[in-house]
């Protein structure tokens, strides 16, 4: 059994690992999983004895190992692969191997080396780089995989391996879990760190989750649902909370579509449709893309007028007050070229609150811009970067940040975290909540089922442009994916 204990590790004022308990035992793969900064590559570092701690202690089967030596750690069985190689970057892989004890010990014969290497390579199913090949000139991936055989040359009894998927190509991956199934059928113990919920649920025997240095869960399950990792991993910038979401609403309508008809071509692409929003709650419609939930949102987003029917909007709401966030934002919401403050602007609400006369405010606009990259946490260098220098993630928190900033009655969101990390979608989705908990009303436009089935009050299922509404029994995955296929439309 490996076991780390009690383990503290400062760097300056970060605090990265804070008494740390850590347990492996032998036959298992055991998921270290954890965000960016969380603490994974610190610990395999101390367990490694290539990070001195600054308290605690380091046991093999019992047998406390001496902190700061990796010479001792490799001695006892413990080999680690990195997450950026600590090769000779200048050197060929063959000199690498023999300095990692590859070939004839003592003597540098770089052809048994070779040999040697190779023998194992097809033994582990492993490439290697052509002969003589210099690290520098190769890929990532190559590099990691010389990490990996150095490290399984020493038949291990724990091999460590920090986030090494990142690195691998997909055809690799296969290959890569059945080495380490292997592993541990031999009764020895891969500690794999990662950041990714799938990988760890699908690879592992057990998993612990690191956070901010302190471990929040203990060689759970890995069938353990991946929410809950995300809200393990994440903390407060967990999903909300299921009590938070507000569901049954005030029931003071605010928005009412009443009979809507869109033909195009011949076609209905809306088919009747009749939907009533009110404040304090999150509506959902679900549906397979296609179904006509774009052009709903294009006829709210008034781009598009109804060939019958009508969009009501309660005598208390204007249709200023109603924020759309469509789901292609490069196209539909956000103009790249442009920059944060101006992409802000083009809300027409919040633009006539930055326009005097005929004259705009830049100076307050760009204040708005620094204040929402505060609040919403966007990762932009200013107000002036370029919608196009933003991640997807931080694209779509800077349209969220719009639509909030217009302080609307109503916002509909269509497929509005596709494509987002754990992170960004958890304060989407707070962003949601807090909104209806507020008082807004919210029609949420998705095909992500998980999601609708957590935010959701009533939730309605569109197929062919017709809207049916749920019973409580049929919200489950299995049953809406039914009713989304549209038997019923
Ligand atoms: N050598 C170092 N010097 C200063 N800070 C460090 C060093 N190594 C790690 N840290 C800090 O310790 C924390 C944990 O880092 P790390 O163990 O690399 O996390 P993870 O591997 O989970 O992403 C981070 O805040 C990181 O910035
Ligand atoms: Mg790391």
């Amino acid at each position: 059994m490996l076991a780390a204990r009690a383990i503290t590790r400062r760097f300056g004022r970060t605090l990265a690992l804070d008494g740390v308990d850590f347990e492996a035992h032998a036959g298992e793969i055991h998921a270290l999983l954890g965000e960016n900064g969380a603490g994974k590559t610190t610990l395999m570092n101390v367990i490694a004895g290539a990070t001195r701690p600054n308290s605690g202690e380091v046991t093999l089967d019992g047998a406390a190992l001496n902190a700061g030596s990796p010479q001792e750690a490799l001695k006892a069985g413990i080999a680690a692969v990195h997450q950026s190689p600590m090769l000779f970057e200048r050197m060929s892989w063959e000199e690498n191997l023999a300095l990692g004890g590859f070939g004839r010990r003592g003597r540098y014969d770089l052809r048994a080396v070779a040999a040697e290497a190779a023998a194992l390579a097809s033994q582990l199913g492993l490439k290697l780089p052509p002969p003589r090949a210099i690290l520098e000139q190769r890929s990532v991936s190559e590099r990691v995989r010389l990490e990996l055989l150095r490290a399984l040359s020493f038949e291990p009894l724990v091999l460590i391996l920090d986030e090494p998927t990142s690195v691998l190509a997909p055809s690799e991956l296969a290959g890569f879990l059945e080495l380490l199934e292997r592993l541990r059928a031999e009764g020895r113990i891969v500690v794999w760190i990662t950041h990714k919920l799938a990988e760890a649920r699908a690879a592992a025997d057990r998993i612990t989750v690191l956070r901010q240095g302190r471990v929040v869960a203990r060689a759970i399950s890995p069938e353990t649902p991946e929410r809950e990792l995300a809200q393990l991993m994440l903390g407060e910038l967990a999903p909300p909370d299921a009590a938070a979401i507000p569901k049954g609403g005030s029931g003071q309508s605010v928005l009412l579509l009443d009979n809507l008809l869109l033909i195009e071509d011949g076609r209905s692409i809306i088919d009747g449709l009749t939907l009533e929003l009110s404040g304090g709650e999150i509506t959902g419609l679900a549906g397979v893309d296609g179904n006509g939930q774009t052009e709903l949102v294009e006829l709210l987003a008034r781009v598009r007028t109804p060939s019958g029917g009508s969009i009501r909007l309660s005598a208390r709401t204007e249709a200023a007050e109603i924020a759309v966030i469509p789901q292609d934002r490069d196209h539909d919401g956000l103009v790249l070229d442009m920059t944060l403050w101006e992409n802000l602007l083009l809300e027409p609400g919040l633009r006539e609150r930055f326009t005097n006369g005929s004259w705009l405010d830049v100076a307050k606009a760009r204040a708005l811009g620094a204040d929402v990259i505060a609040r919403y946490k966007i990762r932009a260098a200013s107000p002036d970067a370029l919608a196009a220098e933003l991640s997807g993630g931080n694209r779509q928190r800077l349209e969220v940040a719009r639509a909030m900033s217009l302080k609307p009655k109503v916002i509909i969101a269509h497929n509005i975290c596709r494509g987002l990390d754990l992170a960004a979608t958890a304060d989407v989705h707070r962003a949601l909540v807090d909104f209806a908990a507020a008082g807004g009303a919210v029609l949420l436009i998705s095909s992500d089922l998980d999601e609708l089935l957590a935010l959701c009050g009533r939730l309605f299922v569109i197929s062919r442009g017709k809207i049916r509404e749920t019973e409580p029994a049929e919200r489950t995955p299995e049953r809406l994916g039914l009713l989304m296929a549209g038997a019923w439309s």
